[in-house]
């Protein structure tokens, strides 16, 4: 679970969660001892919303979440068209609209958290089609003061690869910018256009935050192979396309496919240790940096989906 730091010292304060370590000093605590059950997981939730009007930190927590729930569901609405420009074969890519709404709170969690931890790297987003994830994250990014660069094509998918085409997903720089204008702030978005083993071989800022919604495993690849070390020690990194039950084995990525086998492919050859869990939205994943193979996540991160369903 991706937290605030006043949260954390709040925890271990009331001694809801024994196990942290004294010093404090990422979003994410690891440990060797036993994680938590899936009923203290039940606990945890329930103390922080019994509690919320109690603790000012719960409550500037919860209130951001439930201000950028409303604003995502707005950004979903406003932007839901069909796409007449489909090409997928399977049609994924008929709804205007990708990431938005609750599925993207995650992602907003970990920068409130990342602040807290004065971690000002960038965020970078690889993987826009109509903007719709690029106008949620630059209204937190601009909220924050996190700066916010945004990699695509602008012209798809650049090949296939199992059900997907070349040039399926299309999203125009002018359609994104439009979209981002009327339902972002624009103002905080710094676009790179082309592919990524073209554009990102140049990328040389530290990263807060990286999230990747690309399809491909080729694509995957190209991206780490450019920025993962780019990622702040601190940083967390998000990605769709996993399958709970499917894409995790224990705390690593299973070598399936799309990003998944992606991830997979780019840890092994490089031996990189990483703990990954289910992030708290369908189809998305957590990777953070965790240099012992023997460190658990205290708190599952998919935790933060409960705290989203009782906003
Ligand atoms: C599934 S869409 C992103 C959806 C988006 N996050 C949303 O919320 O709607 C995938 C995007 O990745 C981009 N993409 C995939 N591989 C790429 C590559 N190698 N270089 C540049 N862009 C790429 C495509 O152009 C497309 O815009």
């Amino acid at each position: 679970m991706i937290l605030p730091k006043s949260i954390w010292l709040l925890l271990a304060e009331k001694q809801i969660i024994t196990q942290l370590k004294t010093d404090i000093s990422t979003p994410i605590q690891f440990s060797t001892e036993t994680k938590l059950t899936s009923e203290e997981c039940t606990q945890l939730v329930d103390w922080i919303f019994a509690n919320e009007k109690t603790y000012p930190a719960l409550t500037s927590w919860l209130d951001f979440l439930r201000r950028y729930r409303i604003t995502f569901t707005d950004i979903a609405k406003g932007m839901g068209r069909w796409n007449d420009q489909s090409s997928h074969s399977l049609g994924h890519d008929k709804w205007a609209v990708g990431w938005a709404s609750d599925a993207m709170l995650p992602l907003a969690n970990a920068l409130y958290a990342l602040k807290s931890f004065e971690c000002n790297g960038t965020v970078l987003e690889c993987g826009a089609f109509k903007g719709s994830s690029t106008a949620c994250l630059s209204l937190v990014c601009e909220e924050l003061g996190f700066d916010f660069d945004c990699a695509d094509s602008f012209e798809g998918l650049p090949s296939g690869e199992g059900h997907y085409g070349k040039g399926d997903f299309l999203g125009t720089l002018d359609e994104v910018k439009n979209n981002v204008a009327n339902f972002g702030t624009i103002e905080r978005v710094n676009f790179i256009q082309g592919w990524y083993s073209d554009t990102l071989k140049v990328y040389n800022k530290p990263l807060a935050l990286l999230w990747i919604d690309v399809d491909l495993q080729e694509s995957t690849i190209d991206i780490l192979d450019n920025v993962y070390d780019n990622l702040l020690p601190q940083a967390v990194t998000f990605s769709d396309g996993f399958t709970e039950g499917v894409d995790f084995v224990d705390k690593q990525i299973a070598n399936t496919g799309g990003e998944p086998a992606g991830f997979y492919r780019y840890f092994v050859k490089n031996k990189i240790p990483y703990c990954s869990a289910p992030g708290g939205s369908k189809g998305l994943a957590m990777i953070s940096k965790c240099d012992l193979p023997d460190m658990d996540f205290t708190v599952p991160p998919a935790i933060i989906s409960s705290i989203i369903e009782r906003l």
